[in-house]
């Protein structure tokens, strides 16, 4: 007899017939941690709106690195928060500084074995907060900024970096980079451009983690959450400019512009799950009002899903030892 009916259902049946058509993966290599190292500091530091995330010390960053390499995630993103901060943020290219002394610990403890990543951006480093340097009438100067870049850039490869995250949206800096780079012979050094990152109430969690000195916003270099084509732009520019990775930041509430970007270019994509997606998260399910594990799996795979290659997530080692 012939069913009226289509049944998708079958193919639902069992879990070995769903992970027969499942159509997403989520492996642990294709996760990047990003991680927090603080000047100075003699135990970690918990961070009170990133439950579970703390500011390191270099031992306990060594560590992460370790079972991060251990667990086979794509890489650990570095981050400093250092002790002084100036208006130009020397201390992002000094090669004693916070972050550059963490990139070269992390890289004499993994090697090869893991990619030690660098976010290349001053806002950690500037006493006002912004992620460049101000011209006298206080506004974000970015041709300046992009001669510190360039200076950031040969401090992290010459600290054992393996791929730069330029995160700070002036225009033109991931050229600048490249051609530092390719200038003292780094041609294998990555660039992860952060390419159409847009200014977001959900990094607020993130800048407690950073003590962020930031006043104001960054609208006038970050974009414009109404705008999607022009983040498939960003990204288009800055593969014409020698990015080998492009990034879409924050993760949950642009999957479209993930998507769109996934289709307009050919390098991998990444996609950062950001530090309010996992305070809300967090908090959800501290509460009570949610399935934890189930939560953090399904984000990590609707990331995926919309056409993520790499996700930059603070559960990556969690996440990893879910998988296994
Ligand atoms: C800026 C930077 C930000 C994040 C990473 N690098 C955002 C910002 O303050 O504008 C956010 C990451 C997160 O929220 O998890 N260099």
């Amino acid at each position: 007899m012939e069913s009226p009916y289509l049944r998708p259902r079958r193919l639902r049946r069992t879990p070995a017939l769903r992970e027969l058509v499942a159509e997403t993966t989520l492996r642990a290599g294709q996760l990047v941690l990003p991680v927090f190292v603080r000047e100075g500091a003699e135990a970690p530091v918990p961070i009170g709106s990133m439950p579970g995330v703390v500011q390191h010390t270099r031992d306990s960053l060594r560590a992460a690195a370790v079972e991060a390499a251990e667990l086979g995630l794509g890489g650990i993103m570095l981050f400093g928060v250092p002790t002084a901060k100036d208006a130009v943020g020397s201390g992002a290219v000094d090669p004693e500084g916070v972050l550059n002394r963490a990139i070269a610990d992390v890289a004499a403890e993994v090697g090869d074995a893991l990619p030690v990543m660098a976010d290349l951006c001053l806002d950690e480093f500037t006493d006002h907060g912004h992620c460049g340097v101000l011209d006298a009438a206080g506004r974000v100067d970015n041709d300046a900024t992009l001669e510190v870049y360039a200076e950031m850039a040969r401090a992290q490869a010459a600290a054992g970096a393996a791929v730069l995250g330029p995160s700070g949206m002036m225009d033109g800096q991931v050229a600048v980079v490249r051609d530092a780079l390719d200038g003292v012979g780094a041609t294998d050094v990555a660039v992860m451009a952060y390419s159409a990152k847009y200014a977001s109430a959900f990094y607020g969690p993130f800048r407690e983690a950073v003590d962020s000195s930031l006043v104001g916003d960054r609208r006038t270099y970050q974009q414009d959450a109404r705008n999607a084509l022009e983040g498939v732009r960003e990204a288009q520019l800055d593969v014409a400019e020698g990015a080998d990775l492009v990034m879409v930041k924050p993760a949950l509430a642009y999957l479209d512009v993930v998507r769109r970007v996934r289709d307009a270019v050919d390098v991998p994509v990444a996609a950062y799950n950001i530090s309010g997606e996992y305070a809300m998260v967090e908090a959800a399910a501290a509460n009570g009002w949610i399935d934890r594990e189930a939560a953090i799996l399904e984000t990590l795979v609707s990331i995926r899903r919309a056409g993520a290659d790499v996700v930059l997530t603070y559960w990556a080692a969690e996440a990893a030892r879910m998988l296994r």
